[in-house]
């Protein structure tokens, strides 16, 4: 675990100055996170932070500032990149349902010419759709392939299946290069863009993945000469696995050295940069005795960490009141109206209203999937500046601000 556990002296000032849920963010977390990624590929690499993870300005800008640049799959997300000061130069588009104001987006900024670094094509129909649009505007595109793999992952990550809804399959792709959409526009397509999944347990799908994207890029460049680019995606892994640590990025860089690379190589992860930055403060709400299990609903849940009910996530829950108590089987459960809210079972000391407990590895989809259900406000968000101290970045959601 990063700083933010189990060293507990900054919580319980900060659940008294900015109440609870509350999400508490340790920026020298993000910044290893960040460099021992960047070490793994070399620097030499296009390095995107996916803002799907997290697009808090804070985080945006922090990975900015050592090197890494912005992928992003809506006008949103673009927009929270922008906030934070990524230029377009350094900003990729990619997305499975991209509008045709998205597009536009896209084509506008580059006939003002600040272009993006690329826009990634999911299906022949978005490409030919783009095509019209585009017309003589100089832009870049990756072809995004399917690479039909099997990620070793839970099924709602395994984005790389060949059944999944993600990518060119390989007959999509032969007819795009066939029937050539971009023929007479200004779209230069500068190579294949491929992502096998999230939070993968071994290197063997990334490895095939890579893979096909290589072989892609070989068939790309009969037809496009100038094809140089390979993204290679994110996917890698926080928490260990049922058989181990899980691979590091080194692990996945490692596999990449079996093969010749193109010129322009990048990597676009979320998770693995920040998912351990990030924790929960929650308070304890009640307790029930189950005849020896004691259960246990808290102030936080579904609405600020809704992984464990999407896909059975698992994330370390410290009690923050009496760590050192013996233990008890606790059946943890969040605040909303949903069967479904429950965090998980713990062996946790015996907890009393009021208690506090953190919620570790809630940097990554945790904020970034909050929503606003039985009328909960978005919780605020606090880092823990080494220079400045503990500083609260986004307040909690005003009453009045609500949206119904
Ligand atoms: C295309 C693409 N790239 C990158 C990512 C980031 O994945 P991760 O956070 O697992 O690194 C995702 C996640 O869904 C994705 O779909």
């Amino acid at each position: 675990m990063a700083s933010v556990a189990p060293d507990h002296s900054p919580y319980p000032q900060l659940a008294e100055a900015v109440g609870t849920p509350a999400y508490v963010l340790d920026p020298a977390a993000i910044d290893a996170a960040a460099d021992s990624a960047t070490q793994a590929f070399g620097e030499h690499w296009i390095r995107s932070y996916s803002l799907k993870a997290n697009p808090l300005p804070e985080v945006v800008s922090r990975l900015h500032a050592r090197g890494w640049g912005a992928n992003v799959v809506s006008l949103g997300e673009w927009e929270a990149a922008r906030r934070a000061g990524v230029p377009n130069a350094e900003t990729t588009m990619e997305g499975i349902g991209k509008t045709d104001a998205e597009l536009r987006a896209a084509i506008a900024a580059a006939r003002d010419g600040d272009p993006l670094r690329w826009v990634s094509l999911e299906t022949l129909d978005e490409a030919r759709r783009f095509a019209q649009l585009c017309g003589p505007v100089p832009l870049d595109v990756l072809l995004r392939i399917n690479p039909a793999v099997r990620p070793e992952t839970h099924a709602g990550l395994a984005v790389g299946s060949a059944e999944s809804k993600f990518g060119l399959r390989g007959a999509e792709l032969r007819t795009l290069l066939d029937t050539d959409p971009f023929a007479g526009t200004g779209i230069r397509v500068r190579g294949v863009h491929v992502h096998v999944g999230s939070q993968l347990g071994e290197v063997t799908a990334w490895r095939n993945g890579a893979h096909a994207a290589l072989e892609a890029l070989d068939l790309v460049r009969t037809k496009h000469s100038g094809a140089d680019t390979v993204d290679f995606g994110g996917g890698f892994p926080v928490l260990g696995t049922p058989s181990g640590p899980g691979p590091s990025a080194a692990d996945f860089a490692a596999v990449l050295t079996e093969h010749e690379l193109p010129a322009r190589c990048a990597i676009e992860p979320g998770r693995a940069l920040v998912a351990e930055a990030g924790a929960l403060l929650a308070s304890v709400l009640h307790v029930r005795d189950l005849g020896g299990t004691q259960q246990v609903v808290l102030d936080t849940g579904m609405t600020e960490l809704i992984r464990p009910a999407l896909y059975g996530a698992r994330h370390p829950v410290h009690a923050l009141t009496a760590p050192d108590a013996p233990v008890l089987p606790t059946e943890l459960h969040g605040p909303v109206c949903e069967s479904a809210d429950r965090i998980g079972h713990y062996e946790l000391p015996a907890l009393h209203r009021g208690d506090l407990v953190l919620i570790g590895m809630a940097g990554a989809y945790s904020s970034a999937l909050e929503t606003t259900y039985n009328g909960r406000p978005h919780a605020p968000k606090v880092s823990l500046d080494p220079e400045t101290g503990p500083r609260v970045v986004q307040d909690r959601e005003r009453l009045a601000a609500l949206r119904f």
